[in-house]
């Protein structure tokens, strides 16, 4: 695969006081790639995705996406710029419609805009806007009959599909999933495996963190793995799969 990188991660450390969460980690994610990036509990995982979303500045290092650097930029202007994400653990509004869930999402994409509310015209073309990509996200992940429900009623597994469905809502060109299958029965995560494959398939570029390790090595075109901070492996699922490295950090966690 020849595409042009969408992220380039230089270098990039997180420190928290004096633990090295994230150690001078470098590594490319190329336009359509689905990419896993796994390690033992701890190793730096959401550290690294809260330093690519936004949520959490680096203590050194760059971020570039799409050729431009975004290292420290706001969560706001990083989602407007096209990465979305979604949180290990759920953070959706149980109180609010499934509808209304998913709609913040695209919000995020087409802003509240000041124009919009002196010209009504403008604010009602962006309400159409949003109830579209609302619309469409909620039919793609099978929410649609749901969509007045309180989001809380909702099974787990549902819930965790409104989370991507909320962030598809923003059309992101970065997808960063942080354990989309934990909590995920076997049913679920096969469907889940699926619908991330067919993501990728339609040219959406995809950051996978996931302990299932049968469904990273299945879905992911290439693995990079992280131990205490630092990269320990960057390469096809079945290079990593028999790297001496992976198995040593993972002796601990998995046997
Ligand atoms: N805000 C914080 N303050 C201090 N230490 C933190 C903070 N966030 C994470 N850490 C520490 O940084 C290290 C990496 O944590 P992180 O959550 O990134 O790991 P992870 O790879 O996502 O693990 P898991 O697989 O369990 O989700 C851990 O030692 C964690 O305790
Ligand atoms: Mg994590």
């Amino acid at each position: 695969m020849s595409a042009a990188p969408i992220l380039q991660v230089t270098r990039l450390a997180k420190h928290f006081q004096g633990l090295r969460a994230v150690d001078e980690v470098s590594f490319e994610v190329r336009a359509g790639e689905l990419v896993g990036l796994i390690g033992p509990n701890g190793a730096g995982k959401t550290t690294l995705f809260n330093c690519i979303a936004g949520a959490l500045a680096p203590t050194a290092g760059e971020i570039v996406y799409r050729g431009r650097t975004i290292t420290g930029a706001d969560p706001a202007k990083v989602a407007r710029m096209g990465i979305a994400r979604t949180y290990q653990n759920l953070r959706i509004f149980p109180d609010v419609t499934v509808y209304d869930n998913v709609s913040t999402g695209a919000i995020g994409r087409f802003g509240v805009s000041l124009a919009g509310a002196i010209f009504p015209w403008l604010g009602r073309r962006r309400d159409e806007a949003i109830a579209g990509a609302t619309l469409g996200a909620l039919e793609r992940f099978g929410l649609l009959d749901i969509a007045d429900e309180p989001a809380g009623n909702l099974p787990y597994g549902q819930k965790k599909l409104l989370e991507i469905a909320r962030a598809l809502a923003l059309d992101p060109k970065l997808l960063l999933l942080d354990e989309p299958a934990a909590g995920l029965n076997s049913n679920e995560t096969v469907a889940l495996a699926r619908l991330i494959r067919a993501l990728r398939d339609q040219g959406l570029t995809v950051l996978l963190v996931e302990h299932d390790m049968p469904m990273v090595m299945r879905v992911c075109d290439r693995i990079v793995v992280l131990e205490s901070g630092c990269k320990i492996a960057d390469a096809d699922p079945a290079s990593v799969r028999d790297d001496p490295a992976v198995r040593a950090a993972y002796l601990g966690d998995e046997g």
